[in-house]
């Protein structure tokens, strides 16, 4: 299962890595699930274990997806700065995975400082436009630090799960729930 699935690139890459597996990406926004579904249909052979579901993450527990026993990986790739309120994204976790769910969830690092954000700002606009230098810039700010997300896994006692950083650019959480 791909949280925040987007238009469905980390989505296609696991149903291509595993065709006997069935793959569900979900997001919140209507027009992401859209571009995801076409670009399915897009593919030149037919992707049949992947399918797209249109939920935000906090009501995700609400629906019935399938029996959350059988969901072997939970993955997302630059979702978690997007949540307001982080528990809200734990609580999804929570509640998606056993003690058989690889949980994989990557995102941005929140800078150190100013003069570091502007760097990997400049850095962003010299190979892309200005929109999206402004909302890479966006994220930066908005995301976490690994300290932060492992005081929140320490106090919600999840032993289990760890805080990976790579590159100062990238944190992964990693682990089971
Ligand atoms: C930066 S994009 C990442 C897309 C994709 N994971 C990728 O790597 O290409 C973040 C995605 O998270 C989705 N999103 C943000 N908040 C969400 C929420 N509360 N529930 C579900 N999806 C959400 C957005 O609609 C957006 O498509």
């Amino acid at each position: 299962m791909d949280l925040g699935c987007g238009p469905g690139n980390i989505s296609e890459k696991l149903s291509k890595e595993w065709p006997n597996t069935s793959v569900l990406g979900i997001d919140g926004s209507k027009e992401m699930i859209h571009k995801a579904k076409i670009r399915k249909n897009l593919q030149e052979k037919p992707l049949n274990n992947l399918n797209y579901l249109c939920e935000d993450i906090k009501n995700i527990k609400l629906v019935d997806i399938s029996d959350k026993k059988h969901i072997n990986l939970l993955v997302s790739n630059s979702l978690i700065h997007h949540i307001t309120h982080i528990n809200e994204f734990f609580e999804c976790i929570l509640s998606l995975s056993s003690e058989n769910t690889l949980n994989f969830h990557k995102d941005l690092i929140r800078p150190i400082n100013e003069k570091y954000a502007l760097e990997l700002k400049a850095e962003c606009a010299s190979k892309y436009n200005e929109t999206l230098t402004s909302d890479y810039y966006a994220s930066l700010q908005a995301s976490y630090r690994a300290d932060e997300l492992r005081n929140l896994i320490a106090d919600k006692n999840l032993v289990h799960l760890d805080v990976l950083e790579e590159d100062n650019k990238y944190l992964i959480l990693y682990g089971s729930v």
